[in-house]
């Protein structure tokens, strides 16, 4: 079973920053989830919220600064002093550093809240620029954006973000034209996943910090799970 470090080693370092993202490596994670808005320049960057207010020292909707006064503000000095001085990280910046790694890399698009029209474009293209398409993985809560990556690439990973019960899932992720499915821990149930495994659907399962539950996803026959603390569940569930 995978391990994916999430929103970088989340727990030791700031979240979707380049230190999460460097530890989560020397840890021995298989992946990262990080989390994907835009800029007013149309620029896709690394951050969780559509607000900077909680992980950077500004405030503001990201989508009303360019890349360049984006990364004026600091987004590691709220998590510890230690990370004084620690930009937001764009997601060209983020390939350049992974793509001699051997990393999986599963990218959020976080247009749940605000659409960011051509997002989706955006990050296919830069996908394609550096080669990662065989080892990223896309995943979105918004079911159109899942729809709009899979009109624009026929062969990248799709994955459908949920926190709710679908009825006929299998069916569902067909039209969506997902391949895999990312379930928050509590929906888990065996009927669910006896449904996905008969009809060969990998599923993956967000957020599991307690081992207890990451060994009930290996039993469980998941793919794969995303962590805060990816060093510990790589030992515990192997
Ligand atoms: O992709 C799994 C997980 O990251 C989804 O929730 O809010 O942590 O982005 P969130
Ligand atoms: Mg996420």
């Amino acid at each position: 079973m995978k391990i994916f470090a999430h929103r970088g080693a989340s727990r030791y370092a700031p979240e979707n920053t380049l230190p999460a993202f460097e530890l989560a490596y020397e840890l021995g994670a298989d992946g990262i989830e990080l989390d994907v808005q835009l800029t007013k320049d149309l620029v896709p960057v690394i951050i969780h919220d559509e607000n900077i207010r909680r992980t950077t020292n500004g405030t503001g909707f990201v989508q009303n600064y360019t890349l360049e006064e984006l990364q004026e503000f600091d987004a590691g000095y709220w998590f510890s002093k230690h990370y004084l001085h620690t930009p937001i990280m764009s997601l060209k910046e983020f390939f350049q550093w992974v793509q001699d790694k051997d990393l999986l890399v599963n990218i959020e698009l976080k247009t749940n809240v605000i659409e960011y029209p051509t997002i989706e474009r955006r990050v296919m293209d830069l996908i394609l620029e550096y080669n990662m398409i065989h080892r990223t993985i896309i995943s979105s809560f918004n079911p159109y954006t899942i729809q709009r990556v899979r009109d624009l690439n026929s062969d990248i990973e799709l994955a459908w973000l949920t926190k709710i019960q679908v009825r006929k899932i299998d069916q569902y992720l067909k039209e969506l034209g997902a391949n895999t499915i990312h379930i928050k821990s509590r929906l888990l149930s065996s009927k669910m996943v006896k449904c996905l495994l008969d009809q060969q659907i990998p599923f993956r399962v967000y957020t599991v910090n307690r081992v207890s539950l990451g060994r009930k996803c290996v039993t469980m026959e998941a793919d794969g799970l995303f962590t805060d603390i990816p060093d510990i569940m790589k030992v515990k569930t192997q």
